[in-house]
């Protein structure tokens, strides 16, 4: 598996899979992968297949946003998935601990909002230290899911 930083090329791929893996919830476009890339307080990662010397196909995606001031922020993650063929083989947590890095470096609190029925998911993140904080109605559209927010203390409050 080959990591690297996302970049506007992967938008459709990231996008394709999308459709795959949140069919109900407004997936997003190849476009919005491509205004969240460009963002500057934005941090998207991929996990790639190897293919000899060459860069595969990209199975996995994970992106946060870095909020607040920079001397004092807070992450939020704003998607994850993993190509449904190659689920269960870690890719989501060599992802996830990438992400993890990155705001542990900022002694950062992470918060995200999952599917209150998205037990993968759920099962994932409280195995990084996220815990519950509350739930959000009818958060996802078109479907009216509900959404646990959670959030994962800073490196020193842990
Ligand atoms: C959630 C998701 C990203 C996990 O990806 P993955 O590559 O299969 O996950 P990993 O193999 O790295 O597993 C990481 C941990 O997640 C949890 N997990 C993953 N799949 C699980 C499942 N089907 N049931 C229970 N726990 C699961 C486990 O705690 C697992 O750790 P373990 O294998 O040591 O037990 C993947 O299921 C996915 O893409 N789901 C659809 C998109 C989605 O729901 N994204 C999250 C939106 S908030």
């Amino acid at each position: 598996m080959e990591m690297r930083e996302l970049r506007p090329g992967d938008a459709a791929r990231c996008a394709e899979l999308e459709k795959i893996l949140f069919p109900d919830e407004n997936p997003w476009s190849e476009n919005v992968f491509m205004v969240e890339f460009a963002h500057p307080h934005t941090f998207y990662l991929g996990a790639f297949e190897q293919d000899g010397d060459a860069e595969g196909q990209l199975l996995g995606y994970a992106g946060m946003a870095m909020l607040g001031p920079r001397d004092d922020p807070e992450f939020e993650i704003h998607t994850i998935g993993v190509d449904p063929g190659h689920q269960r083989r870690g890719i989501a947590r060599l992802l996830m601990d990438n992400l993890m890095l990155v705001a542990d470096n900022f002694d950062a609190q992470v918060f995200l909002e999952v599917r209150t029925d998205n037990e993968p998911a759920i099962a994932m993140y409280e195995r990084y230290g996220f815990t519950n904080q509350g739930i959000r109605r009818n958060y996802y559209q078109p479907s009216g899911a509900d959404a646990y927010t959670m959030s994962r203390p800073s490196r020193s409050e842990r």
